[in-house]
């Protein structure tokens, strides 16, 4: 016992001769928007597991689905000198925050950790800057999501739809029956992401990739993305007057409480479904938005951490990216939201069908070039850009301009926002 002790003080003065620190206990305040049910259940295992290596959370959570309010809040803090330890920021944007200078450097508990190996390299790619790890991915959310509520359906005497011609039959019924047919946002950021599923649906991959990707003015302006338009203005007829501002979690509840038949959105609408406890594929149904099976929109949330002096902090914050990628909580909290996870080689077996078929789907569209970058959720445009067609879909769904016009729009505001 006493040979023990001097051995590990002589172990502990070595260590400190060396030069390799001993892990200090720090707070980490972090920066995110997830609030609605589902969502707060998974940020709450990383709190736990953070909690459980003795750091302290400090919880810094803007609600606002799509996060621009998150974002506009993690601006005025960072103008002010005083962003917080961590922030969920996505896609592009890091390189801007890059560029500020004010990130911390995350290669050493990359290095230990291996991301190299364990990310695929779109992401990892996404996540550095000038070469370095400056951010920490999280998960991998699908957008084009159709969520159904098969009693309705069934009441209703409407078939699931595949295709457009079919959503606008089933919408039909379902309305004739006395239900509302689809459960809708109407936040611009909603709008968009019904958008961005159309567009991919009626134009491909291809004409996707120019349009909402690299942001070219004979794509924006295009029939293809006329008729994109045309598609929009049509949903609106089977939504209900009380839709706008409504948020997305609200929508989903109405077709969990069974008062609405469908909800396009993103799988951060399963959360909820799971947080309701209900089961996929007898509760609810997750299938592809019409036309767009063989495509996958992807999200992938992630973390930038920002430069720290104390030690305790930096500890922290090295903590918290180590664990975000650790298959447990890959693991859990991916369950629990509703996304998959980042983390390459996980076992599929904890996961449900939704999630399995997003898995198999997510290697199959890289293959095939059906994988894209989700344009509403930041992964393929600057803000500036982002924000031109989020003010364009906007404005035409909640007015009475022309699809061909809001296509002429669509191009003029993303050239004048360049
Ligand atoms: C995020 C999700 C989040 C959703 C709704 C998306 O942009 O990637 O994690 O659940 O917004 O707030």
């Amino acid at each position: 016992m006493r040979r023990n002790v001097v051995v590990s003080v002589l172990a502990l003065a070595l260590t400190v001769f060396m030069g390799v620190s001993v892990a200090a206990a720090g707070e980490v305040e972090v920066l995110h928007w997830w609030t609605s049910g589902g969502e707060a259940r998974s940020v709450a295992v990383l709190k736990d597991l953070l909690e459980k290596e003795g750091h302290t959370w400090k919880d810094f959570a803007v609600a606002g689905g799509g996060g621009d309010t998150a974002m506009t809040v993690l601006r005025s803090r960072a103008v002010a000198g005083n962003p917080p330890t961590a922030a969920q920021v996505k896609g592009p944007q890091i390189q801007q925050w890059g560029d500020e200078g004010v990130l911390a450097d995350l290669s050493g508990v990359a290095k230990a950790e291996k991301w190299d190996e364990i990310l695929p390299k779109v992401v990892a790619d996404v996540m550095k800057y000038k070469g370095k790890y400056v951010a920490v991915p999280v998960n991998v959310h699908r957008i084009n999501w159709m969520w159904v509520n098969p009693e309705v359906f069934r009441k209703a005497g409407a078939k699931v739809p595949n295709t457009w011609a079919e959503f606008e039959e089933a919408a039909g019924k379902i309305r004739a029956a006395g239900f509302i047919p689809v459960a809708f946002g109407g936040q611009d950021w909603q709008e968009s992401t019904v958008f961005e599923s159309i567009v991919i649906g009626v134009g491909g991959a291809d004409f996707y990739r120019k349009a909402m990707v690299q942001a070219d003015p004979a794509a924006l302006s295009s029939p293809t993305m006329v008729k994109a338009f045309e598609r929009l203005r049509s949903i609106k007829k089977y939504t209900d007057k009380n839709a706008p501002g409504r948020d997305w979690n609200l929508a989903t509840a109405m077709v969990i409480k069974g008062e609405a038949g469908m909800q396009f959105m993103g799988d951060w609408a399963k959360g909820e479904f799971t947080a309701a406890g209900k089961t996929p594929g007898v509760d609810y149904l997750a299938l592809p938005f019409p036309e767009t099976s063989e495509y996958f929109l992807f999200n992938v949330d992630s973390f930038i951490m920002f430069k720290q002096k104390d030690k305790g902090a930096r500890d922290a914050q090295d903590a918290m990216a180590r664990l975000i990628l650790q298959p447990k909580f890959q693991e859990v909290f991916n369950i629990n939201k509703g996304s998959i996870p980042v983390r390459l080689g996980m076992a599929r077996g904890p996961f449900d069908e939704p999630a399995q078929r997003s898995m198999s789907d997510f290697v199959a569209t890289a293959a095939s070039g059906g994988l894209v970058p989700s344009m509403a959720h930041e992964m393929a445009v600057f803000p500036e850009i982002r924000g031109a067609i989020f003010d364009v879909v906007t404005n035409f769904y909640n007015s009475d301009m022309s699809p061909a016009e809001a296509a002429k729009k669509l191009a003029a505001e993303v050239k004048a926002a360049r």
